[in-house]
């Protein structure tokens, strides 16, 4: 499998490289063009896994509904207390521990969030500062389900380019902010988490190109309720038009998918693991389907438990296979997000070459 290695040649050289043409500028070092790869990827989740029985009441529904129609069984919310930085400084402080870094080596910190409720300053800048990492460059987002695979753009093209050795991407909801109980187009379907992962430089490429792109004439099926400005009680909360949403997903990704393969350079056979979006486990079902994957690719189906966590749900849903050994490390998953704006990104990445249990996490815990 040679397609990632094509993809660094093509990639971007370093902008040393490209000021060491100019006359002006002759002294500068060539450089050689460098490859990124993901070095890690950890997680958290809410910690209370919450039934479907507790909230069927507000929306007329039922266990059942809820298990057929969406594949979920529970959603993790996390405690009233904790807000979305703290999920995401949570699972940021893991992530970099396990690439074997310290907070003072990352040198960008790119937070995808649809559930900070400041404007400005970013909650990327407050990240960076509660984890250690003050001094790199840090910022938010908006790009709702697709953000985490945006972020890992970015910091691929970052860690290719020079500007960036070390790229902490982040995606981290508290969606349980931003819900009307009574609501029955999307309440039900959410969740909140936090995963990320360090991109960094490697002696391959690890990132294939990313295939991605937004369709704003159907910005209006998922989003809030209200502007801010406008009238209204209480703050604004979710809402989305599910079945076309769902249709939009089941006709557009497999294509999109198919791309980024295309252009990664492997078929769906040199896949280890595919890990969509988790927003309904009868989309996964229904790409799984349609691309004709192998039964030896591994499918993510972190839904059933975790529910939708938006930008977190692609880094969730890859930690549970590394950390419950669903998918060997160092081989290759397929990470599509697709979402509010309507957003989508695709890209192949070579996991990390090993996910070995966090013992630091373990000691921690038995000091609690
Ligand atoms: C939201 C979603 C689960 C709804 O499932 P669906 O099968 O499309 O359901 P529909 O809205 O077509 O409704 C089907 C029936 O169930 C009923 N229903 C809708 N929501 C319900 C609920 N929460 N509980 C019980 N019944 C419900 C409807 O009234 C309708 O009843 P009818 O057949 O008597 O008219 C599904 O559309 C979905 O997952 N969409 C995509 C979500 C997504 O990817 N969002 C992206 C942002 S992350």
């Amino acid at each position: 499998m040679t397609g990632l290695h094509a993809a660094a040649q093509a990639g971007v050289s370093s902008p040393a490289a490209a000021l060491a043409g100019s006359p002006a500028d002759a002294g500068l070092p060539a450089g050689a063009p460098t490859c990124a790869q993901i070095l890690a990827i950890d997680a958290v989740r809410g910690e209370n896994l919450v039934p479907n029985e507790e909230l069927i009441g507000p929306i007329d529904s039922t266990d059942e509904w809820i298990k057929s129609r969406t594949g979920i069984t529970t959603r993790a919310r996390a405690n009233p207390e904790q807000d979305v930085i703290d999920l995401a400084a949570s699972a940021a402080t893991k992530v970099i521990r396990r690439a074997g870094l310290t907070p003072d080596q990352i040198d960008a910190v790119i937070l995808a969030t649809v559930t900070h409720f400041y404007q400005t300053p970013s909650a990327a800048a407050i990240l960076a500062a509660r984890i250690g990492a003050v001094g790199a460059a840090a910022w938010d987002i908006s790009a709702a389900c697709a953000g985490f695979c945006y972020g890992i753009a970015q910091a691929d093209a970052l860690v290719r380019s020079g500007a960036a050795r070390h790229v902490l991407v982040i995606g981290a909801e508290k969606l349980s902010d931003f819900i009307d109980p009574a609501d029955r187009t999307i309440s039900y379907l959410l969740g909140d988490g936090a995963g990320g992962a360090i991109v960094g430089v490697g002696e391959v490429q690890g990132i294939g190109p990313t295939v991605w792109g937004t369709d704003g004439t159907k910005a209006e099926l998922v989003g809030q309720t209200r502007g801010w400005l406008e009238e209204g009680s209480g703050q604004p909360t979710l809402i989305q038009q599910g079945p076309s949403v769902f249709r939009w997903a089941v006709t557009q990704m497999p294509k999109l998918a198919k791309q980024a393969m295309d252009a990664a350079g492997i078929g769906a056979s040199d896949l280890a693991a595919f890990i969509p979006h988790q927003a309904n486990m009868r989309i996964v079902d229904q790409l799984v389907k349609v691309l004709r994957l192998p039964d030896h690719v591994v499918v993510a189906r972190d839904i059933a438990e975790t529910g939708n966590t938006s930008a977190a749900s692609v880094p969730l849903a890859t930690e549970r296979l590394l950390r419950e050994g669903q998918v060997r490390p160092g081989g290759l998953a397929l990470w599509i997000g697709f979402g509010a704006g309507l957003t989508y990104a695709a890209q192949v990445v070579r996991l990390p070459a090993s996910h070995k249990r966090d013992t630091n996490e373990e000691h921690d815990n038995n000091k609690e």
